[in-house]
Order: C-alpha cells, then structure tokens, then sequence
C-alpha cells in the first residue's frame, strides 16, 4: 500500500507513525515544505485524558514526549488585582518543536520516508497511492482548491491575538485580564518547557485599534506587550516568531473525504486556542484514522467509518471551543463582577466543569465564591449567613416586594388538560404538588386572555368568573401549604391557535371544531396550518384589553406575579420576529415598530398590575433562523422592556418558524440569558435542559441568570427543589408540617450520601501526572 501524506505537522506526522506500525511493508511519504527544524509557535499543550490516549497508541513516541513535559495541575486567574487559583487539572505543555522532532524520530524508526522543503502544489503527482493524507493545516491548500466538495465553513472571529513566548517561568496555566486606557487585554500563557512558556495575547478590535498595534511590526508590538504586562512579566522577555496579529478562523468541513483523499488537523476543522486542543484535535484525528484502517474492509469503507465516527467528537470539542471564545470575545459583560465570581465564570465557561465538580477539587475557591454570593444577597437586604453561606440556589431573591426563597423555578408548563380553559382537579394537583415540592417560584401555564386565544381545546384560560374561581382555588392552595409564589402567565396563541392536544400533533391544525386565528402577518405555521388573519387595529385593540381583563382577574385570584408571554411564535411573539411579521405599517419592519405592540400590551397590563407585585416577560432570544432574531436583539428587545418596568426576562428561544435550526445540549439557552443580563443590566431567569441542580449553582454563581426554570424535570419530580435542599444541606426549606418526618429523614440520609459519593469521587480519580511527578520528585524524609 502507498500513502502520501502532505503536511508534516501533528497530525500528518502521527498519521504516518500509526499507519506505519500497523502496516509495516507500506510505503508511507511525509512531505513537508518547511525544514525539519523549522516551527512556528511555541508550546503546545495537552490534557492527561489526552495523553492516556497517546500512551495506548504509541509507547514510544508517548515516553519521549511525556520525558519533555511541563506539568501543572492549577488554573490561576488574574483579574482586578487578584488572583485566584484552581487546582485538579492535570495538564501539561511541551514545545511544539520538540513535539515535532519526536514524531519525524519516531516516523522514521518506523521507515517513513520525510520529505522536507517540498512544497505541494498538486496532488496529481501522487496518482499511485491508495490514499493521500491533507493534513496541510489552518489555511489548507488542498481545502480550497476542492472547496465546493468539502463546503467549508469559515467563521473569522472577532477578537485579534497573537501567539508570542517568554522566558517567564509559570507554575499554573495562567490568564490574565489586564485593564488598560485602551480597553481589555487577555493573557493566556502556560509553561512548556524549563525557563520558556506560551503567550497568546488576545484583544477585541477596537481596543486594538485603540492601542495602535494596527500600524505595528512584530517587534513593536511585542513591545506593547510587554509594557501592559510587564508587572507579571517580571522582567522576562517576550519572544516573538511569526507573532503576527490575526483573527482566529473557526472552520468546519461539510465532508472530510474525496475519493482517496482525507483531510486531517487543522485542514478540516479548528478549535480556538482558549482550549488548548488544535494540537490534540490533530493528533486524535490521526489515531481516529488509524483504527478506521485497522478494521474496515477497504481503504474507502475506512475514510467514510473515520469521517462518520469522528464527526461527533469534533464537533463536540468544536461547540465546547465556541462557547469558550464567545465568553472571551464579551469579557467586558464581566468586568464589573466581584473578582471571585469572575474567576468562577472563568472556569465554568465551557460547561464541562460544574459547580459540585469545582468544589471537589478547589473547595477553598468555591467556599470563597458562595460567601461572595452571600454577600450580594445581603447587600440587596435578606439577613443571609456569609460565614456559613446556603448553595446560590438556596439564596432568596426579591422582585419589588415579591421574594422568594430560592431560586428554582417551576417553568409554565400547558397540561392541555383544562375543559372551555377551566383548570380542573389535575391542575389543582399538578400545581399544589410542585409548590409543596419547595420551589420558590411557579409558573401558571401559558393562560389564554380569551377563547380564540387558545393554542388547543385544552388550553386554560382566565377570561370568565368560572376560570377565575377554579384559578383562585389552585393560588389559594399554594399560599395555604408551601412558601411558594406563583406567578400567572398569559398569552395568545396568534398563528399557533386552534391546534391539535400536545400528545394527538403538537402545533397540528384542529380536524373539527378549529377557530379563526389572527397573527402579525397572514403566514401559516406548516403549509397545511389555517392561514391567520392580519391582525388590524380595532383587532390589536380587543386583544389588548383582555389581556388587561385576565390581568385584573388574576389580581383577584391573588397570583403573586405576572408574566406575558411574548415568545416562542404565538402572537405577541408573531410581531416580534421578522420572520412572522412582514407588515408595512408602524407594527412592521424596524425592531422599535415590531415592539410596539407587545410594548403597548405590556404597559397596559403593568398599569392595572398592583405596584408592589412584579412583572416579568418571556422572549425568544433566538429563532435559531437566519434572518431572525439573535442575542443582540433580544438584548434590545429586553432593554425595551426594562424602560417599560419589566422586573425580570424570562429568556428561551425559539419556536418561531419551522426551519429553526436550534443547536440543543445541556443548558443550552443559558448563553442568551448571560447576554441579556450581563448586557442590558436586567434580571433574567433562564431555562432550557437544565436538569441538576448542580447546574443551576453552576449558572447562578457565574452570574449567569438570576432565577433558573427546570420544566420537563418538574413534569416527573415535584420535589426536585426538596431533594437539592437536602443535597445541599439547605434545611431551611419549607416543608409543610404533614411531610416533615419525610424531610427528616431525606435530609439526614441525603448528608451521608454526599460524603459517600465525594469520597468515591476522590478515591476513583487517578492522580494527575503533575500530582504523580511532584510525588516522585518529593525528597524521602517529605513522604
Ligand atoms: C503560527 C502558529 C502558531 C501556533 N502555535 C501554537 C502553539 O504554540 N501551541 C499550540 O497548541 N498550537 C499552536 N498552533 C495551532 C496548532 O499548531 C494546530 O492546531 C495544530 O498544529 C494542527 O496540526 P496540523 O498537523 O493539522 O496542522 P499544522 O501543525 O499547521 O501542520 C501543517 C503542516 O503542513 C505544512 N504544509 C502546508 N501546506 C503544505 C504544502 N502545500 N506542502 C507541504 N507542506 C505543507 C505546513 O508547513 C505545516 O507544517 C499554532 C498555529 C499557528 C498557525
Ligand atoms: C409539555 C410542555 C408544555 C409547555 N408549555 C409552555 C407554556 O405554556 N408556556 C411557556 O412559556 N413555555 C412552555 N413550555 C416550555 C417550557 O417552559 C420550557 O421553556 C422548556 O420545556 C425548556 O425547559 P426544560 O428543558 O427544563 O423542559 C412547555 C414545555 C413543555 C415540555
């Protein structure tokens, strides 16, 4: 078998070695254009998940590299003057020119035949190979020249960085924020090697612009550098090569395969160097690669099992990237938190490290974070303990005079179950088990303000006497057994309106019995969906006084709350989006005349709505749709509501057109309500697949959201909050008197549990090489 490889980086020269041993009498060619000791970069850096995977591949080229390492275990955040450290890592860094010099070692011992100084200006030389390797990375030659087959995706990022060195020794991956005139500069360095470490500078464009590096050379700018970083840089040097400024480029390939060509590394997809895994990525590819051919019957079976097989894996390293760099990119959202809670954000950015996991492994850190928390809890007037603070979940929370005892909520759920919109006795369960449940705060399904406002047959609603007793009863309840608030949630189905039960065809238009249905726009939601009338004004009219109407009713019944549900496509919703609403009057085209109904339907409900008890709204942050809204709007569209007297967001997303292409995963709308928060100064509470409570601490402490809204995990288990406050040891939890031996005893066996599980946790964790090195470097008389 012949294998041409172009590219003779990680991942071409990792290719080559595994083909290698698994294929001894091939004929396998690197061809590299550089020579065999040129590099560009410094360090790279792996996980020791990484090289666990190294070490089972190759032995060999695993000790040689592992030989060469740097290791740290900590992660040390400056920010403002501090500094906070996070330790139970296990990382560590190498030269990428030792990285590369082991490799072409390794590859030749094997008999790879490296070609250095050879540039490839076409693959057609290689006619007689069975399979050709592109592994020419970032700004792959062979990528573009077949781009309409591999259909990649580049996104050039917004930030500008460079990647520089330093003499400066570092003992933890370390970041840095450095405030300046200019505007905010990011460090993130680690050491590879003795006396050298990594730099890679990062800046937003205006600050860059601001600072001058725009007109600077390389040297200069490394100047620049080491000026704004000079007290870290104690002295040390900046060292630069090819240390250009640029913009990172996220790349995606659409395919990853062409006839007997495959791209491999950098050439086929990215990943921001905030995670340090472009190197990993690379090398992971080659070892994918590999397997494919060791099992798969034909050299093209093993292209596609490797492009299929490896798909998900990228992809997931590559959306953990993007979170990563989107946090970097709005550092400034952050930059008036309280340090601790900025270094929390930090190390909980990409979602993979959570709040119960960080206090594992750096309890000091997160104690320091919860009495952080604490504090601004008391600062805002609640008598809290900051020595001995409650888990951010346990923290209370004030809404004008509405408070709530912790932060989980019950999200507005439809149950599809009410008869001519009167909840029944299943309603009176559903909800007065989820209050007993301890939740703090929760949220009356979607309420329909009239009869054709309803999604489904099923639909409750508040728009006469019958409605408002049965509803009275269910409030009634809730303040008579638990400390829960329970807030009202009103909309108007629009488009959406006369649809099938959830279970018979969600959003599917009624066989019989339907009603005419009104939206912004005269555009059915399926092709098949009624066609909505336009709503005009004497129609806008009647839709805004029975909002207020069921306002007003639901004053009577005693709701703690309101909430106008302007999401997820239905009819306020319906005017929001551009791409339901295409009207030419002044409810039509620009985002301020889009809002102006919804605004003037809010205004009107927040003028009957008692002043004391607040009012929140809920917004699609995203239609997940191009051409819809985005995270920028709906900071707009929040900004909008905060100067209207909305109290709190309630932000989800989506729902709006069919073709939405939402991106789904754990807490993934949790990103809007940081925006809208962080960026329009309001209170938000977010929702969307979050189902632990470890996750809500996780978002809480970070300062992601306010109030956290778990829906489908409430549908199975009334006492999620009840069960957490046990976890955590939260005992001031309301119980109601008939229950208590229950919370009793949950409480004490839940404390026990805990312990049980941590020092499992602890026991099964393998020591981190930094860990197992400083064991082993340790003088006798330490042990
Ligand atoms: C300037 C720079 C500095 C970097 N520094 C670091 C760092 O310090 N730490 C870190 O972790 N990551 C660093 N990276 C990123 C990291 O190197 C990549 O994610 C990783 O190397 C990807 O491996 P690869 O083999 O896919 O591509 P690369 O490492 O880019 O290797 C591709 C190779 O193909 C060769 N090549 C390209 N075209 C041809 C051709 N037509 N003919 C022959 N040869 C060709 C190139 O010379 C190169 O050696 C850096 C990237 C760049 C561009
Ligand atoms: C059965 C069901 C009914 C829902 N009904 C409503 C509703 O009436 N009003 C609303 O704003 N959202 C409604 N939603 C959306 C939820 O409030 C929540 O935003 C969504 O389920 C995501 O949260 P989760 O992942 O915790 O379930 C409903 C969701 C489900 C699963």
């Amino acid at each position: 078998m012949k294998v041409a490889i172009i590219g003779g980086g990680p991942a071409g020269l990792y290719a080559a070695i595994l083909l290698k041993k698994q294929r001894p009498s091939a004929d396998i060619a690197v061809y590299e254009r550089n020579r065999a000791d040129d590099t560009f970069g410094f360090g790279v850096v792996f996980s020791d998940a990484t090289l666990d995977n190294f070490e089972k591949h190759d032995l060999p080229s695993y000790r040689r590299i592992t030989q060469e390492f740097a290791y740290w275990d900590d992660i040390a955040v400056h920010f403002r003057g501090t500094v906070h450290r996070v330790g139970g890592n296990g990382f560590c860094g190498c030269s990428r020119q030792t990285l590369l010099l082991i490799l072409q070692e390794r590859a030749r011992e094997l008999g790879v035949v490296l070609h250095f100084e050879v540039d490839i200006e076409d693959e057609s030389r290689f006619a007689d190979a069975d399979l050709v390797l592109i592994a020419d990375g970032i700004n792959s030659r062979f990528r573009e020249k077949y781009v309409d087959h591999f259909q990649p995706e580049v996104d050039l990022r917004s930030n500008k960085f460079a990647w520089m060195g330093s003499t400066r020794p570092l003992d933890a991956f370390t970041f840095i924020f450095q405030e300046t005139d200019w505007g905010p500069f990011i460090a993130h360095a680690y050491q590879y090697e003795a006396g050298h470490s990594t730099w890679i500078f990062e800046t937003d464009p205006e600050t860059f612009e601001r600072a001058g590096l725009t007109g600077l050379n390389e040297t200069q700018s490394a100047a620049r550098m080491a000026d704004i970083f000079g007290w870290f840089l104690d002295g040390h040097k900046l060292l630069t090569n090819r240390s250009m400024w640029r913009n990172f480029p996220m790349i995606r390939s659409k395919r990853w395969v062409k006839d007997n060509m495959v791209l491999l590394g950098d050439a086929k997809a990215s990943a921001h160097f905030s995670i340090g895994s472009g190197t990993k990525l690379a090398m992971e590819d080659a070892i994918a690669l590999a397997e494919a051919m060791e099992r798969a019957p034909s050299i093209q079976a093993a292209l596609e099992v490797c492009e299929h097989g490896r798909r998900e894996e990228v992809e997931k390293t590559q959306h953990a990237a993007d979170v990563s760099l989107v946090w970097f990119e709005h550092v400034d959202r952050f930059w008036e938190f309280d340090p601790v809670q900025f270094a929390f954000g930090v190390m909980t950015r990409s979602k993979a490290i959570t709040y119960d996991n960080l206090k594992l492994r750096a309890p000091d850190f997160v104690a320091e974070v919860e009495k952080s928390f604490a504090r601004q809890v008391r600062s805002n007037g609640f008598d809290v303990n900051t020595d001995r603070p409650m888990v951010p979940l346990f923290q209370p929370f004030r809404l004008r005079e509405m408070e709530v005892a912790n932060r989980a909520v019950v999200s507005p759920m439809c149950m599809y179950s009410a008869k001519e919109g009167v909840p029944s006795d299943f309603h009176l369960v559903h909800y007065g088990s989820r209050a007993i449940g301890g939740a703090g705060l929760i949220f009356t399904e979607m309420t329909c303000v009239s009869r054709d406002a309803r999604i489904t047959p099923g639909c409750a609603g508040l728009w006469n006497d019958e409605q408002e007793t049965a509803w009275r009863r269910i409030v009634d309840f809730v303040h008579a057994n638990s400390a829960t608030k329970i807030c009202l949630q009103l909309g108007h189905a629009g488009r959406k309106g006369a649809t099938k039960l959830m279970w018979d065809g969600i959003d599917r238009p009624l066989d019989e019995g339907g009603w005419e249905v009104f939206s912004a726009s005269p555009l059915p939601y399926f092709p098949d969906s009624q066609v909505p009338r336009e709503l005009d004004r004497a129609g806008m009219n009647a839709v805004r006084d029975s909002f207020v109407a069921a306002a007003e009713r639901g004053e009577c019944c005693g709701f703690d709350m309101l909430e106008l549900h302007c999401a997820h496509g239905y009819l306020l919703a319906s005017f929001i989006s551009p791409l339901t609403n295409t009207r030419s009057d002044d409810y039509g085209g620009s985002l301020a005349n889009r809002l102006r109904f919804p605004l003037e339907v809010f205004e009107a409900l927040r003028a009957v709505w008692p002043k004391h008890k607040p009012m929140s709204v809920r917004i699609s942050a995203t239609d997940w749709a191009d051409g819809g809204i985005t995270g920028d709007d709906a900071v707009a569209i929040a900004r909008a509501f905060a100067e209207a007297g909305v109290d709190l967001v309630d932000v989800s997303t989506g729902q709006t057109v069919r073709d939405a292409q939402p991106v789904y995963g754990r807490m993934f709308q949790t990103s809007f309500s940081d925006q809208v928060r962080n960026e329009a100064r309001v209170a938000t509470m977010c929702v969307g697949n979050i189902t632990t409570a470890d996750q809500a601490n996780t978002i809480l402490a970070a300062g992601r959201a306010d109030l956290v809204a778990l829906g489908r995990p409430h549908l199975v288990d009334p006492f999620f909050t009840m069960k957490a406050a046990a976890w955590y040891g939260a005992d001031g939890a309301f119980c109601p008197p008939q229950y208590l031996p229950g919370k009793d005893q949950i409480f004490r066996n839940s404390v026990r549990e805990r312990q049980d599980i941590e020092e499992l946790r602890i026991k099964a964790k393998p020591r981190t090489r930094a860990e197992l090195k400083a064991a082993a470097t340790k003088p006798l008389a330490a042990e």
